[in-house]
């Protein structure tokens, strides 16, 4: 059977079908733009694939992400129920989730940003001590990213909550369902998004949203940019609403050059990578599940397109 990769994104494709190939030498993995494709593919391994991945090849059954979210993956012509969508499950990228979360943090509750400046001015200076209780954290989303970003931030003593559609609480966090966002941000002081980009959470990161966090609020959105309304972001940090925020994730990527974000002092930018997808986990994962579906039997991580996650 061939296996087909597609990447717009991916600096090295030949390194994952190679990896793909050798973990599963009894099918033959290609490029999407193979010229010596002996057959129609069944099976996708996909970062950002062409939008016509669908009619260049329309046998395929099952597409494997190599990423968590699949945003970009539904508008695609030609993908319906017929087709079963996988998403990777942590690929190495939940613990770098709450790394990432975890030092933007750490630098607010510890006045990491001031002592760097005193330092610019040759200042010994010491701050007041660290008030743990008064630096709630929030984690939007309970999956596989914030449940791992919640064990995190509570292993150091940080009060911590989860907001999801379920309301489960992960990691002996509390959890907050879907119809409770109003107790779950009243009680939040760092904002932190690990949502899926669906229909009922594009633009969720708002002013009417930034405004029952509790006073002083910082964000950290290691998401997708279209979940914040950027004009939103810019207005609560300008009136002291909110005190500043960690992004990784923008509405156009790369952010473009002369954007405000890039030099407001306010505003941490990094440029989507607060997850990376690790080539040797995730090429054990889809090649796991490959020989799974192979074998008739179920398989997780596959998306609800109805639920659009
Ligand atoms: P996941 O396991 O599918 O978890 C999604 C979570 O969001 C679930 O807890 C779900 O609730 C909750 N949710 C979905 N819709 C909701 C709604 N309308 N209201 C409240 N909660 C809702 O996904 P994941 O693997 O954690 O990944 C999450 C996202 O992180 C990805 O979609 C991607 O956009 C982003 N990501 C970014 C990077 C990066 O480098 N920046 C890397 C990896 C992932 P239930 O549990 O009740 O279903
Ligand atoms: C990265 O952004 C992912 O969704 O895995």
């Amino acid at each position: 059977m061939e296996i087909v990769f597609a990447s717009r994104h991916e600096s090295n494709p030949q390194e994952w079908i190679d990896a793909l190939q050798r973990a599963l030498p009894e099918h033959r993995v290609r490029a999407l733009d193979d010229p010596q494709a002996a057959e129609q593919a069944r099976i996708a391994v996909v970062w950002a694939p062409p939008a016509d991945l669908f009619q260049r090849e329309p046998g395929l059954t099952h597409v494997f992400n190599l990423g968590a979210g699949v945003d970009a993956l539904l508008p695609l012509p030609g993908l319906s129920d017929a087709v079963t969508l996988v998403r990777m499950e942590d690929g190495g990228m939940a613990v770098q989730m709450a790394e990432y979360v975890l030092h933007y943090l750490i630098r607010e509750s510890r006045d990491l940003g001031r002592y760097a400046g005193l330092q610019a001015q040759a200042r010994w200076q010491p701050l007041a001590d660290i008030d743990r209780q008064a630096w709630s954290v929030g984690v939007m989303g309970a999956g596989v990213m914030g449940a791992r970003v919640a064990q995190a931030c509570a292993a150091l003593d940080y009060p911590v909550a989860v907001w999801s559609r379920s309301g489960k609480t992960v990691a002996g966090t509390p959890g907050y369902a879907h119809g409770q966002l109003a107790e779950f941000l009243a009680r939040t002081r760092v904002l932190v998004n690990v949502l899926p980009l669906t229909a009922q959470t594009e633009g969720i990161l708002s002013q009417a949203v930034f405004d029952q966090l509790l006073p002083d609020a910082y964000l950290i959105n290691i998401a997708r940019g279209a979940h914040l309304v950027e004009a939103d972001l810019l207005a609560s940090l300008q009136s002291g609403r909110l005190r500043g925020a960690a992004l990784d994730v923008f509405a156009q990527e790369p952010l473009p050059v002369g954007h405000p974000f890039w030099a407001d002092p306010r505003i941490q930018v990094t440029p989507h990578v607060a997850g990376a997808s690790l080539l040797s986990l995730c090429v054990r994962q889809i090649a796991d599940k490959i020989r799974a579906v192979g074998r008739g039997e179920a398989i997780t991580g596959v998306v609800d397109l109805s639920r659009q996650y």
